[in-house]
């Protein structure tokens, strides 16, 4: 009798994992790993490595981040960006690659030597349910579309070949499985798979490839966060300075794009100081005003690709999950003006949100104009990062993946 019962087990569970739409997770902004390999002519310090051979991490190594060696590091991933030409590019020398496309490594975790540790989790907890409790296989109906987030500038994701990397993972997981693909994408990853969808994919092929979009926490109107924390720094998880971060933020085309913008934010201040108040419309200015020309010029080229794009529908059935639950930034304070100096910063106004994304994002896929797929919105009660261990989430993920017959 129980080795029947072990044997039926055995069978459904063989049936239900054949059965599963594949997922594709596309992760959010410093949320895939990457590596470098280097043949630098220059360093800040002699005793910065020069040389290295064999792709190997570099977001992110705790010990790259000892106060003797973050120079090094920072010299590494800063990205260059050419106000002339519009054109991103790494420090001479440097080639980085995000990690392990494709798979999980990348996502997990920042640091494989401490995968759950609070400070270097990434999709951990989410990936664990979907294997575990699912049944979903990495490779076979789990894929992960890491990317050098540092280079995902939107208006640059067609010809820099992202988005050509994401049409083969998904063609290999649907020739995998025989079935169509659900895209995952949480926080930054829901605008970059909402903009795939919306300006990459023609209609056909969205038909027979892909099964539906899930976003978690997507920003689909921006967060102030990402203006504060690349025109005033911020402090972080890891240990980077406020300046260091601020520095590589300002040069990255993903933050501008993580910045407020569209109709929900109209007249908002974003950023307020004792001379003048700054509304997403005026951020070309706050930049200029902050000494960034870089992001003053990077903003000139992403708002308006990004407000073209922004409104128009997936074309894919489509579940949004998001949470109203925490207090959320909406407006700074700066005393010192938008070159921040050194006093205080002090958030002034907040919205209900999920604590890095306030509901005037969240919930700007109302913006969308009509598709005649579902698009399914899902309340839940947790945050912007403690949704990949939510149950909630979880279960709200059960129920789109394998809904109940
Ligand atoms: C900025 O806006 C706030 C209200 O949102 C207003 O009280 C303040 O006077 C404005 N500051 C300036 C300098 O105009
Ligand atoms: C989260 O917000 C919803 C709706 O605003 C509310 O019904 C729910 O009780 C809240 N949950 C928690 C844990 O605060």
């Amino acid at each position: 009798m129980r080795k029947c019962v072990a044997l039926w087990l055995f069978l459904s569970l063989v049936a239900s994992s054949a059965a599963l739409n594949p997922i594709l997770l596309v992760p959010g902004l410093t949320c895939s790993v990457l590596e470098t390999k280097m043949h630098k002519t220059s360093v800040p310090h002699a005793y910065c490595e020069k040389h290295i051979k064999d792709w190997s991490r570099i977001w992110l190594s705790l010990p790259e981040l000892a106060p003797d060696l973050v120079d090094c590091f920072v010299d590494t991933v800063t990205v260059h960006y050419d106000i002339n030409t519009n054109n991103y590019h790494n420090t001479k020398g440097v080639e980085i690659q995000a990690a392990d496309f494709g798979g999980m490594g990348g996502l997990y975790s920042l640091d494989p030597a401490f995968p759950l540790k609070a400070e270097t989790i990434l999709y951990g907890h989410l990936i664990d349910f979907l294997e575990k409790k699912l049944g979903y296989v990495e490779r076979e109906t789990l894929f992960g579309a890491t990317y050098d987030w540092r280079m995902a500038a939107p208006d640059q994701l067609e010809t820099n070949g992202m988005f050509a990397k994401l049409d083969s993972l998904v063609e290999e997981a649907y020739t995998k499985t025989g079935l169509p693909v659900y895209l995952m994408g949480h926080s930054m990853g829901a605008p970059f798979a909402h903009m795939y969808l919306t300006t990459h994919t023609p209609e056909a092929w969205k038909q027979k490839y892909i099964a539906g979009l899930i976003t978690l926490g997507g920003p689909f109107g921006g967060a102030s966060d990402a203006t504060e924390y690349s025109l005033c720094g911020t402090k972080w998880r890891i240990p980077i300075s406020m300046e260091n971060m601020k520095a590589i933020m300002r040069h990255m085309g993903s933050v501008a794009w993580m910045m407020p913008r569209g109709p929900a934010f109209e007249g908002i201040p974003i950023v307020s100081t004792p001379q003048r108040n700054y509304t997403a419309a005026d951020l070309q200015q706050l930049y200029t005003d902050g000494a960034s020309p870089e992001m003053a010029a990077i903003l000139s080229h992403v708002q308006p690709f990004v407000a073209e794009t922004s409104f128009l529908p997936p074309g894919v059935p489509t579940y949004i999950v998001y949470s109203l639950n925490q207090t959320t930034s909406l407006t700074f304070f700066e005393p010192e003006g938008p070159t921040c100096g050194k006093g205080p910063t002090s958030m002034i106004a907040t919205r209900p949100g999920d604590g890095t994304v306030p509901d005037l994002s969240l919930l700007s896929f109302k913006y969308w104009k009509t598709q005649p797929q579902p698009v399914v919105p899902i309340q839940v009660s947790t945050d912007h990062v403690a949704m990949l261990s939510d149950p909630e989430v979880h279960e709200a993920i059960r129920n789109i993946v394998m809904p109940k017959q």
